[in-house]
């Protein structure tokens, strides 16, 4: 059945992948690219069976009230209290119910977006995706700047906001967040413990200036079902990183995936130093065994899915 078909595929692809060396693994032809929309139709339909992100891309208002306490999803022994911001910011439906788009891009934020000129070409697509609250407008003409759905890990306040400590921490993310007008911001709060007083604080400063941004929340069973898609296709996966996440969960709205941004590596094919953020300085920490992803694996996967016409992938320049 087309279940088996697609696992059978995934596994004879990356083992013809593992074989090569060097560079030539990551080789994909972007002039013969051509959409395979039976594949695109049959990944929907297989993703399907473990999510509809229709509903888990967020818990909705009435499935809590205030106080009610849940467990976090990877790590189960600890918990968190709904407090009475957090419900009131829960969408009443899914901000995505019955949208459906024709293209769309996923950015991922590798430097390997540096000087690429892709902005229009990102900007052109129906609908864009952003991951962790990148900055966009110093680098829109690599990047674009259309924004209609973003991700926020917690961390992103101690990582890229200074942890709210200053009025002007707090303001340069206002003012992020008032950039993006009604977008959704997709906020990962029930993963780990660790973020819960960050995503208090974020919630109390949308409600206080009152941003239009519709907030989105996970679902508990997310980041399960995500996995367990993606392990039934034998690609071992323990954590997926917020990209992979979001191309599985794009199956469901957009006919035709565009992914920039997707390089977690540190040179390119040139063997030119490629920074890990276009947009700041953190370093590589995916190599290690400590790190929950598997990105170059995910990668190769994301190659693959690009070879047979599933998805897109840009790692180049845009003409
Ligand atoms: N990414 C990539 N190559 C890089 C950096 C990022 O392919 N050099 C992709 C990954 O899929 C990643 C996404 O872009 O999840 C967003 O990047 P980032 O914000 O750096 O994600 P992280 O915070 O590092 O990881 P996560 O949010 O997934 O925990």
């Amino acid at each position: 059945d087309g279940e088996q078909s697609l696992s059978r595929s995934v596994v004879n692809s990356s083992d013809k992948i593992n074989r090569k060396s060097g560079s030539s693994v990551f080789q994909h032809s972007v002039e013969r690219w051509k959409i395979n929309s039976s594949l695109v139709l049959e990944i929907r339909k297989n993703i399907l069976r473990f999510l509809d992100a229709e509903r888990d891309i967020s818990v909705v208002k009435s499935s809590f009230k205030p106080g009610d306490v849940i467990h976090y999803v990877l790590d189960r022994r600890r918990t968190l209290n709904i407090s009475q911001d957090l419900h009131s910011l829960l969408p009443e439906v899914s901000p995505m119910k019955n949208r459906r788009f024709k293209t769309c891009a996923v950015v991922g934020n590798s430097g390997i977006l540096l000087d690429s000129g892709c902005g229009k070409e990102i900007d052109n697509h129906e609908f864009v995706i952003r991951c962790n609250l990148a900055p966009v407008v110093e680098f829109a003409a690599d990047v674009g700047t259309k924004s209609d759905f973003i991700t926020m890990n917690p961390s992103v306040v101690q990582r890229a906001f200074g942890g709210f400590r200053n009025e002007s921490d707090r303001e340069k993310f206002v003012h992020r967040l008032s950039m993006l007008n009604d977008s959704v911001l997709w906020i990962p709060a029930f993963m780990v413990k660790g973020g819960e007083k960050h995503v208090e604080w974020v919630n109390a400063l949308i409600l206080k200036n009152k941003l239009k941004v519709r907030t989105a929340y996970p679902s508990l069973r997310l980041i399960h079902a995500v996995r367990g898609y993606w392990l039934t296709n034998k690609v071992y996966i323990k954590r997926p990183s917020t990209g992979l996440l979001m191309y599985t969960l794009a199956t469901r709205f957009c006919d035709e995936i565009h992914l920039y941004g997707f390089w977690p590596f540190p040179k390119d094919i040139n063997g030119k130093p490629v920074k890990y953020h276009y947009y700041d300085d953190l370093k590589y920490r995916y190599f290690s065994n400590a790190s929950p992803h598997r990105m170059p694996l995910e990668f190769k996967t994301l190659n693959m899915l690009h070879n047979r016409g599933a998805l897109k992938l840009t790692t180049g320049k845009c003409i």
